[in-house]
């Protein structure tokens, strides 16, 4: 299991594209590929959507065009990323096996004519996508310019994850049986004895969909773990075949933002970079854990803790290397409503990500298309083929990059949150609370710590801890052994958020109470849990709890505590260990923090409004998000100014620095 932390490398953070070759006439591609190279590119990716023209018939391959493309982009000096196509099986195929298009929970099937019309369970379907992976690594595997692979395109986008088909149906039965052995397992370990649901046999299971209230939740639970393996062995299969007919070649995958349904360090234990796609606007127009107030002061620059924390996530899964596969370069179409960024955001996004250790920042996409779905997307390049924006301030960074020294730096940081996708799924399928978002947590645990000038790492419940100063535990329902040894051996200052250890493994009350397995490491057990509706606010320290609070029994007197005003602690603190017993408000988040970092030994400086820093090996990357210029004077101190000016950060700006 990755903790997070790689090597330092010495590879140099490169820049690269989305391109379609054939959505452009074939005599406009040379062009192209000068003007990519002119702007200081050097990865280019293609092929993605492509196998309506790789096999326009059954069986009837046509790669010459494919082949054309990449000679072209390769003799340019381009490396290629090239992309199985799987993401959009074309209409004959969907029509010669109609129930490979997923179901969704409503019971209805969905329809083609968009993306990603297909069942991750669908054997017929994964026969197809390895026919036709195999044939584009015996052409490409080994052409020199294809230097990279990308499985698939976003796993999960527009609810694909799960399906409700026969074909999930009988592969989620035959996963229970190999999970449990007998169904007398099962039926205990869900408590099926519950409103007379015991099974006789795996074959009489049903998905968890259309039942009259709500399933039983150890159901839910398991329909979503077997639903994320169907996901790590959809990939697994691309990868088998990739490795053999390519070798040498890195391969990758481009998750998403804001993005839970799968496990994604199961699926990134196959791949040998993570990457995700990154559309800072669009995000925050889509949030709904933000004011309005919020969404208006960041609406042209996005929300200057989403973009990091998901670098932070992704660099977090597999062996640490990580790419921006698809960068934000103008509008988006796909949001509720879609701004422009403000000048200078582009740039700045790419120096965060640079910051945050990516290898590579690809913008999507290289020119918009005037036709089709994403018509009112912008791209680096406008419809009719003039540079935007994007191109303008792409071209910058390359050249900075040119000025400046710089290696890709995904060196440990001294905090660490941890993250754990069934913990996000059990507080999902039981959220106990209308607006207990375990996303939001997250990120309101990160948030603070960034404000406090502090790096994070994201890593895997279970991760080895050692070499972190604080770790912070948002949500962390379901405690594993792992995860507990780990928090045993470490001698890092741990911040534990509400209902640490309430669940077991399949969702059920572990025998001893909450905290469960913790209890001893915590010295105190949750006796009662509430969830309070909106306005319901209880002071507590120089803060509050709002939306969520327990009641707790301590087992030990505790060296520091905050309680609510009637008496029930909201914060207690024994040693290394602290706990936080309700959802805290951004100044009780900040001064438990405060107090941890100060134990653990490190220097917090409180960031101006908008303003956060990363440090990257030898350098600190500051952003300012903020409308307004931002004096850092007393921040930098005597850091030495490598790129941007002394003492004040411009709006949509960066500056960098170095440390000795
Ligand atoms: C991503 C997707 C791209 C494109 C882009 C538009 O989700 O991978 O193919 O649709 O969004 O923002």
């Amino acid at each position: 299991m990755s903790n997070g932390a790689a090597e330092i490398t010495t590879r140099r953070p490169q820049l690269g594209v989305c391109y379609y070759p054939e959505h452009w006439p074939e005599s406009e591609w040379t062009d192209h590929a000068r003007q990519m190279v002119e702007i200081g590119l050097s990865y280019v990716r293609i092929g993605e959507f492509a196998w309506s023209r790789l096999e326009p018939n059954p069986g009837q391959y046509e790669f010459d065009w494919l082949a054309r493309a990449i000679d072209v982009l390769g003799q340019a000096g381009l490396k290629v990323v090239l992309g199985t196509p799987t993401a959009t099986p074309p209409k004959w195929l969907v029509d010669t096996m109609p129930d490979m298009i997923a179901i969704g929970p409503d019971g209805h099937k969905r329809g083609f004519g968009s993306r990603r019309h297909y069942d991750f369970s669908h054997h017929g379907y994964r026969v197809e996508c390895a026919r036709i992976i195999t044939k584009l690594a015996e052409k490409f595997g080994e052409h020199p310019a294809v230097t990279v692979w990308q499985t698939d395109n976003e796993y999960g986008c527009h609810d694909t994850t799960y399906s409700y088909s026969n074909a999930a149906l009988t592969g989620f039965r035959s996963w229970l049986k190999d999970k449990y052995g007998t169904i007398g397992n099962m039926n205990e370990a869900w408590g099926n004895v519950f409103w007379s649901m015991e099974y006789r046999d795996f074959s009489e299971i049903d998905l968890p969909n259309l039942t009259v209230t709500e399933a039983n939740p150890s159901h839910h639970l398991a329909f979503r773990r077997y639903s994320s393996d169907q996901v790590v062995t959809f990939n697994r299969e691309q990868v088998e075949i990739l490795r053999k007919l390519s070798p040498g070649r890195d391969i990758i995958h481009n998750f998403m933002g804001m993005f839970t349904e799968f496990d994604h360090f199961d699926v990134a234990e196959d791949l040998d970079i993570s990457s995700w796609d990154s559309y800072p606007l669009g995000f925050l127009e889509r949030r709904t854990d933000l004011s309005d107030a919020h969404k208006e002061k960041y609406l042209n620059q996005g929300d200057p803790d989403f973009t990091a924390f998901h670098h932070d996530l992704y660099r977090g899964t597999g062996n640490g290397r990580w790419w921006v596969m698809e960068q934000q370069p103008g509008t988006v179409n796909w949001a509720d409503w879609n701004p422009a960024p403000l000048p200078g955001m582009v740039r700045l996004w790419t120096w965060e990500a640079i910051a945050h250790g990516a290898e590579v920042v690809s913008y999507f996409r290289w020119r918009q298309a005037p036709f089709a779905q994403e018509q009112m997307h912008a791209g680096l390049n406008k419809p009719d083929g003039t540079a935007d924006i994007a191109a303008h301030e792409a071209a910058q960074v390359a050249s900075e990059l040119d000025q400046l020294d710089l290696t890709v730096d995904t060196s440990q940081a001294d905090v660490a949150l941890i993250l754990d996708y069934p913990s996000i799924w059990m507080t999902q399928i039981q959220p106990q609370g209308k607006d207990y978002d375990p996303i939001a947590l997250h990120f309101a645990f990160y948030c603070a710590a960034r404000k406090l000038g502090l790096s994070v790492d994201i890593v895997a419940s279970g991760a080895d801890l050692s070499g972190y100063e604080l770790v912070m535990v948002p949500n962390l329902l379901q405690v594993t052994e792992h995860a507990a040894a780990a928090f045993e051996a470490t001698n890092a200052q741990i911040v534990f958020g509400p209902r640490t250890g309430s669940k077991t493994h399949d969702l059920a009350i572990p025998a001893n109470l909450a905290p469960g397995p913790l209890a001893q490491l915590l010295q105190l057990r949750v006796d009662c849990v509430e969830s309070l509706r909106p306005g319901i606010v209880h002071q507590a320290g120089g803060g509050s709890i709002s939306k969520w609070r327990e009641h707790l029994t301590l087992l030990a007197t505790p060296d520091d505590c905050y309680q609510m005003p009637d008496g029930h602690p909201a914060y207690v603190q024994f040693g290394r260990i602290s706990y936080l017993a309700g959802w805290p408000d951004e100044n009780l988040l900040q001064d438990v923090l405060v107090k941890s970092a100060e134990r653990a030994g490190l220097q917090v400086q409180i960031m101006p409004d908008g303003v956060r820093v990363r440090t990257m090996g030898p350098h600190k990357v500051y952003t300012n998000y903020g409308r307004t210029p931002a004096n850092i004077e007393k921040i930098i101190g005597s850091e030495s100014i490598v790129q941007g000016e002394g003492g004040c950060i411009q709006s949509a700006s960066v500056v960098i620095t170095r440390i000795s």
